[in-house]
């Protein structure tokens, strides 16, 4: 049974009223239904059905009040967006009265009467708070907005509630608000009362972010040095500067890829199921996923066998321009403390400087003094742009699909082979890179060069959700 309505504001995200789970709080209770014009027709060729994986209500709704009506739904699966789907932005602009703004649902069209099965759209006027006080004695807030005609009759009711109210800004619509409260429906001088988004802006950003179930340790790293990965001659000898051995699970993503008990490659947990690693390290069937480990002497949280490796299509070009794998695990991880999936970057999403970027990895070449081949170590790393790096691997080795570093980060100075990038901006580390080749001995100019994560996205995507 339809119980409220909701606004789309991202792929994993629908913003509707907390007052909507004051009885059923348990998300999994819940279903968002996108893309539906007929709720009778439980066949509608567009609808996207959904499970709920998490309610985040503002911790400072009152029922008394009503002050702060908000919540987010985080989805169980991304919705996906065509002509009937979509996102809205939130309206972060001043919003003047007598603006006219848009309201949709499947709520009653008459007051106690019952809800429609056909979305309903009306449009209403934004009233000035002070006539709204007026009109309910003073429980009006700043975070909540009017709307109405001034004679009643048209207004949100029973079963619309958390629903948007949808302004336009002459190009799109943005989302104004969510129906919150009223007196009746429809009534004269009782217009609907929302929930003002632009006051809550700030709460939709970190509690989106707080839950966001990807690229974040309970531990945060720690002894990482605060200036990037160095590499210097002494007496004749590369040595590595910069590089610590990590705090234990600070980098829960990292994973060993073992063949026989020997660690040979690292690969990074992108979810429960998947891992992403090198293709060059040759990972194959029934070798083994060790997760949450960071001496390769001890026990890990878990080792899971390897079920299948899927490559992407490879040319014959050397070195290799498509030096990834996605490994299918032989069972989920089970994400907690000590592992945990990192966060992929979106497409549109470019690292330069403003990220801070590190590498993490196992083993031991001669350039790491200090360091122990068997606990995982660190690094930050400086990026290379692809011009500087051009200019000195030449312009065919370098593709637009690779990112460069500093040379510090290759193979031959940190010793793993399928050593991870990961960049990290509002608290949350993304894999932006995967080692794929540098020079062979350590050279203290030639930079690191990587696989660019954010231009497979596609590739990723497709396959972890084919197969
Ligand atoms: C929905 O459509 C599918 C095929 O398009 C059909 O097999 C199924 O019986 C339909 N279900 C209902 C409830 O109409
Ligand atoms: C509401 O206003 C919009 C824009 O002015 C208009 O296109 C739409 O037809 C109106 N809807 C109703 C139900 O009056
Ligand atoms: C708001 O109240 C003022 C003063 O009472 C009145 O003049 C005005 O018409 C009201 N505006 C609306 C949109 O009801
Ligand atoms: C690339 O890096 C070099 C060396 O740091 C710098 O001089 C150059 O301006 C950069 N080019 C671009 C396009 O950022």
């Amino acid at each position: 049974m339809p119980a409220c309505g909701g606004a789309i504001i991202a792929p994993l995200w629908v913003i509707t009223a907390a007052h909507c789970f004051l009885r059923f709080k348990d998300a999994s209770s819940w279903i968002v239904m996108a893309g539906k014009h007929d709720l009778d027709n439980s066949n509608e060729s567009f609808q996207q059905l959904v499970g709920v994986s998490k309610i985040v209500s503002h911790q400072g709704y009152s029922m008394r009040t009503k002050e702060f009506d908000v919540a987010l739904l985080k989805l169980r699966e991304p919705l996906q967006y065509n002509q009937y789907v979509r996102p809205i932005e939130i309206w972060m602009r001043p919003l003047h009265p007598p603006m006219r703004c848009s309201i949709t649902g499947w709520g009653s069209t008459r007051e106690n009467g019952p809800r429609v099965n056909l979305l309903q759209e009306v449009n209403v006027t934004l009233m000035p708070l002070d006539n709204c006080t007026h009109f309910y004695k003073g429980r009006i807030q700043p975070s909540m907005l009017c709307a109405g005609e001034s004679e009643g009759g048209v207004d949100a009711c029973q079963g619309d509630s958390g629903g948007p109210l949808s302004c336009y800004t002459g190009e799109r619509y943005q989302l104004g608000g969510l129906v919150s409260w009223g007196v009746g429906c429809g009534r004269v001088h009782k217009p609907g009362v929302y929930t003002k988004l632009q006051d809550h802006a700030d709460w939709i950003a970190n509690a989106m972010t707080r839950v966001l179930s990807c690229g974040k340790a309970e531990t945060p790293p720690c002894r990482l040095g605060s200036l990037p990965a160095t590499l210097s001659d002494v007496g004749g000898e590369v040595r590595a500067g910069g590089v610590t051995e990590a705090c234990p699970y600070s980098w829960p993503w990292q994973v060993s890829l073992q063949s026989e008990g020997r660690h040979y490659c690292s690969g990074t947990l992108i979810n429960r199921r998947w891992v992403l690693a090198a293709h060059h390290c040759n990972a194959k069937m029934g070798d083994m996923v060790v997760l949450g480990v960071h001496d390769l002497r001890f026990m890990a949280s878990q080792s899971v066998p390897v079920d299948e490796v899927f490559e992407q299509a490879q040319d014959s070009s050397f070195p290799p321009n498509n030096d990834l794998s996605l490994i299918r695990l032989g069972e989920p991880a089970r994400s907690g403390d000590s592992v945990f999936p990192v966060c992929l970057p979106d497409d549109d999403i470019e690292v330069d400087d403003s990220w801070t970027c590190v590498t993490t990895g196992w083993g031991q070449t001669k350039t790491l003094e200090k360091v122990s081949p068997h606990s995982l170590h660190q690094a930050r790393v400086s990026l290379v742009n692809l011009t500087a790096c051009r200019s000195i691997w030449g312009e065919d080795l370098i593709k637009d699909t690779h990112l460069c570093t500093h040379p510090a980060a290759a193979v031959s100075c940190m010793g793993d082979a399928g050593a991870p990038l990961v960049c990290q901006k509002h608290g949350l580390y993304f894999l932006f890179g995967v080692v794929t080749w540098g020079s062979r001995h350590c050279d203290l100019i030639k930079p690191a060069v990587f696989t660019s994560i954010a231009d497979v996205r596609l590739w990723i995507k497709d396959t972890t959700e084919d197969v």
